[in-house]
Order: C-alpha cells, then sequence, then structure tokens
C-alpha cells in the first residue's frame, strides 16, 4: 500500500513560511505585501477560486485587492485595469483568473501583465526563464508538483519521469522542472502511443491530462511517486482525479490523493510566488 501523501499539510507548511517572512519584513523593512486578483464575469467554479485566494492571502498576511468585473467587460477595459495595476506600487503581484469570456483575448491580457507582477508565470518571458532555468516564478500547479516530490525524500537524479499531459500550465513547465532536477523525463499525451508501456517505466509520475480515473494500477511501476494533478467527477459526480486511486494505491510507493493532493498546493505557491515578486520589487 503506497504512502499517501498529504498536499494539505505541505501547503500549510509552505504557507507557514510565508507568513513568517511576510511578518518579518513588515517588521524589519516596513514592507507590506499585496496581490491583485482579477475576475470577468460569474463563472462559479472561479468564483471559488478567487475567494480561496483572497482567504489565503488574509492567512499570510498579504493585502489583497479584488477586482471582480462584469462578463460584458471589454478588452480594452480589462487591459486598461492591468496597466493601472502595473504602475500600482501596492499590488506586487497580479493574477487575472482564467478562463475569460470568449470575447477577450487571454494571450493578450497574459502578455500585458508586467512579467515581475506575473505571479503565475504565465507571460511569455516568465516561460522562457523557465526553459532556460533562470526563473523568478514557476507556475503555481508544476511548482507544487515538485514540493509534494520532495517531501516524499525521493531523489529525482536519474529517475525516469514520466508527465502525462502537454498543456502550457501543467505538462510542459512540469517537465522543464523534472528535467532541471535532473530527471529523464518523457512528455506522454493523448496521441502517444504505447501509453501504457511508458507510464510503466516511470519512477516518477505526474499525471495532467483531464480524463477521470484515466491511469490504473495496471499502469504503474511497483513503489512508483505518484502525482495526480486531475479534478475530475467520476461516473457517480464524485469529485476524483485522472489517477484510479483504489487500484494505484496498492502499487504505488507514494500518491497524491484527491481531493488533498495537488490541489491545495497551488494557492500556497501562488502566495510563495507573490511574496518573491514583493522583494524582487523592493530589491531585497
Ligand atoms: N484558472 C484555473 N487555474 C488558474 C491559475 O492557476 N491561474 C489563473 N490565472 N487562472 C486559473
Amino acid at each position: 500500500m503506497a504512502n499517501i501523501i498529504d498536499g494539505k499539510a505541505v501547503s500549510a507548511a509552505v504557507k507557514a513560511e510565508v507568513a513568517e517572512e511576510t511578518a518579518k519584513l513588515k517588521d524589519e523593512k516596513g514592507l507590506k505585501v499585496g496581490l491583485a486578483v482579477v475576475i470577468v464575469g460569474n463563472d462559479p467554479a472561479s468564483r471559488v477560486y478567487v475567494n480561496n485566494k483572497k482567504k489565503a492571502c488574509e492567512a499570510v498576511g498579504f493585502q489583497s485587492f479584488e477586482y471582480a468585473l462584469d462578463e460584458n467587460t471589454t478588452q480594452e477595459q480589462l487591459l486598461d485595469l492591468v496597466n493601472v495595476l502595473n504602475r500600482d506600487d501596492r499590488v506586487n503581484g497580479i493574477l487575472v483568473q482564467l478562463p475569460l469570456p470568449g470575447h477577450i483575448d487571454e494571450k493578450a491580457v497574459i502578455n500585458a501583465i508586467s512579467p515581475e507582477k506575473d505571479v503565475d508565470a504565465f507571460h511569455p518571458v516568465n516561460v522562457g526563464k523557465i526553459m532556460i532555468g533562470e526563473y523568478s516564478f514557476l507556475p503555481c500547479t508544476p511548482a507544487g508538483v515538485m514540493r509534494l516530490i520532495e517531501s516524499t525524500g525521493v531523489d529525482i537524479t536519474g529517475k525516469q519521469c514520466v508527465v502525462i499531459g502537454r498543456s502550457n500550465i501543467v505538462g510542459k513547465p512540469q517537465a522543464m522542472l523534472l528535467l532541471q532536477k535532473n530527471g529523464t523525463v518523457t512528455i506522454c499525451h493523448s496521441r502517444t502511443k504505447n501509453l501504457k508501456e511508458i507510464c510503466r517505466t516511470a519512477d516518477i509520475l505526474v499525471v495532467a491530462i483531464g480524463k477521470a480515473k484515466f491511469v490504473t494500477g495496471d499502469m504503474i511501476k511497483e513503489g512508483a511517486v505518484v502525482i495526480d494533478v486531475g479534478m475530475d467527477r467520476d461516473e457517480n459526480g464524485k469529485l476524483c482525479g485522472d489517477v484510479d486511486f483504489e487500484s494505484a494505491e496498492k502499487v504505488a510507493g507514494y500518491i497524491t490523493p484527491v481531493p488533498g493532493g495537488v490541489g491545495p498546493m497551488t494557492i500556497a505557491m501562488l502566495m510563495k510566488n507573490t511574496l518573491t515578486a514583493a522583494k524582487q520589487q523592493a530589491g531585497i
């Protein structure tokens, strides 16, 4: 039976580190840390995420600035707001919640965020920096996954790492981060042939394909570290991951549950990025 990786505990530890350093910066340097979160429209899932980000800001001692814009906001209005936030010294990090309504070009909005305040690490400048290993911010989910792998004590160096999924937000940066830690990395996706065989070679398997219970126990190497980035619904409408936990935990050495695995890490890493942004902007 696998060891369960407790994302809630690791996330709490990251947030505690951030809170401690934030309090110290305030006491010693009078520095306040601020995150602006922009949401456009009424998507209920986005609303929940934004509320959670606001709560996390309060918990670590950040100022949070929320901008809830109407569904009909024009791209120009949104770009104007981003430009105002880029110039606002109280705002160290800017997060525009995705997805945006269809009439707004997400790329144009991401490109307008100052790379120094891009705490999602979605701007092409920050994406490029990840590629060459000279980054300030890591995208929150892959960074959270790295922290969870670290929590197992398993050394990535020389290990076979398989990432399933090739999105710009998770799969691609995840592969880069594993490579930087000296893993031997294979990226699989929906068109990959022999996916099962490739998965079975993985000492470290990160699954971000967005299909409920896609990876089953027979696709996992005995003792592997299995990280499930999925947030899906099973046939009964119950929240589950991309990994079939029941069969996988019998084979894996370490495994993340859904919920309570990768999910809580994303916001913790966002807090960490915002603190990093504040320090860099203050020249600390
Ligand atoms: N929507 C879902 N996840 C994310 C995220 O990590 N960042 C942003 N900006 N929007 C999201």
